[in-house]
């Protein structure tokens, strides 16, 4: 048997649209999500024992049944019996690099790289999209941190269509470190303040998931036009996560007065993110931001768009 060690990337929403209620509770969302090359690292170790172990070097993460690479592995557990029987338990080691409760996929990601970790692992040979719809059952994110790189999502945010991909443009995250916003919240006082414009009629809500698929925000990115991608920047949750968190809409502003190509907030936030078009511009306009802000408590990150989502960084024989 292998051990394997994974990287797992954050995710950005480019554009998040709020449709309407779905039958099983969640919401109809038509969105463009992007990965970032700000990553965890996931190492998996074959265990002797029936166990699923889990360990994390952040605080703040729950290392039980509540951790999502948890729950992904006790999937598989469940899925592949024989599997699991044959070949035993599993450790699971998470480096936090992607900060927690941000908006940013973190725990998401996480179970993405244990489906496809115990995917190789146990030599289950499971396509793309049964890992998908595995992942599914987890978590709306965590299809799309399953492939990675530009996607339409839809439904839920599970039904996946790629975009081209894009490169040439830099990111830049800040999040207060103290601050962290439940997305269950978000969009539960979304449908209180928004609810009675939700689209409903099947018709009609065909008709706004075709509207963001040949609306400007994929048009941009089929043209690799990175101003107009900038400039195209929605979130729906930015309507209740703002009023809510003024430090938030400041930090939003302060991004906004460094000529980036665009600002917005991620997911259900809190964390605002930038576009630029090179490393040395995200980097300036880091600085610029932490002198201007200048509070201990905001953490700031600079990274590029990548294409994947989960990479192997090494894997040996045990
Ligand atoms: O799927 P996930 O566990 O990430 O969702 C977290 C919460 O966000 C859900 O419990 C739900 O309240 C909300 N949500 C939603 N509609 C979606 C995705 C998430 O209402 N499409």
């Amino acid at each position: 048997m292998r051990s394997y060690s994974l990287t797992a990337a954050a995710k950005i929403n480019l554009h998040l649209e709020i449709i309407g209620d779905r039958p099983d509770g969640f919401h109809e969302l038509a969105m463009v999500l992007q990965s970032v090359d700000l990553c965890d690292r996931i190492d998996l170790r074959p265990l002797s024992t029936d166990q699923i172990r889990v360990h994390c070097n952040h605080p703040e993460v729950p290392v039980d049944q509540r951790n999502l690479a948890y729950k992904a592995a006790a999937l598989m557990a469940a899925e592949f019996p024989d599997t699991f029987a044959q070949y035993g338990g599993v450790e699971i080691n998470i480096h936090k690099q992607i900060p927690v409760g941000a908006g940013l996929a973190g725990g998401s990601t996480n179970a993405a790289a244990v489906l496809v970790g115990l995917d190789l692992m146990w030599q289950l040979g499971l396509t793309q999209s049964e890992l998908q719809e595995l992942g599914a059952r987890l978590g709306s994110d965590v299809p799309f941190c399953v492939v990675g790189g530009t996607m339409l999502a839809t439904g839920r945010g599970e039904e996946l269509a790629p975009l081209p991909d894009l490169n040439q443009i830099y990111v830049v995250l800040a999040k207060y470190r103290s601050l962290s916003v439940s997305t269950a919240w978000a969009y539960q006082t979304f449908r209180q303040q928004f609810g009675h414009a939700y689209v409903s009629n099947v018709q009609e809500l065909e008709t706004r998931r075709q509207r963001v698929h040949s609306g400007p925000m994929v048009a941009a990115i089929a043209h690799r036009n990175n101003t107009e991608i900038g400039q195209r920047l929605y979130n729906d949750l930015e309507r209740i996560v703002l009023p809510e968190y003024p430090q938030v809409q400041r930090l939003r502003e302060q991004f906004q007065q460094q000529g980036v190509l665009g600002t917005m907030m991620s997911g259900s936030g809190p964390t605002v993110f930038a576009l630029t078009e090179s490393q040395t511009q995200a980097e300036q306009v880091r600085e610029r931001v932490q002198v201007a802000i200048a509070d201990p408590d905001l953490e700031l990150w600079v990274a590029p768009l990548t294409n994947t989502s989960i990479r192997i960084a090494s894997s040996r024989p045990v």
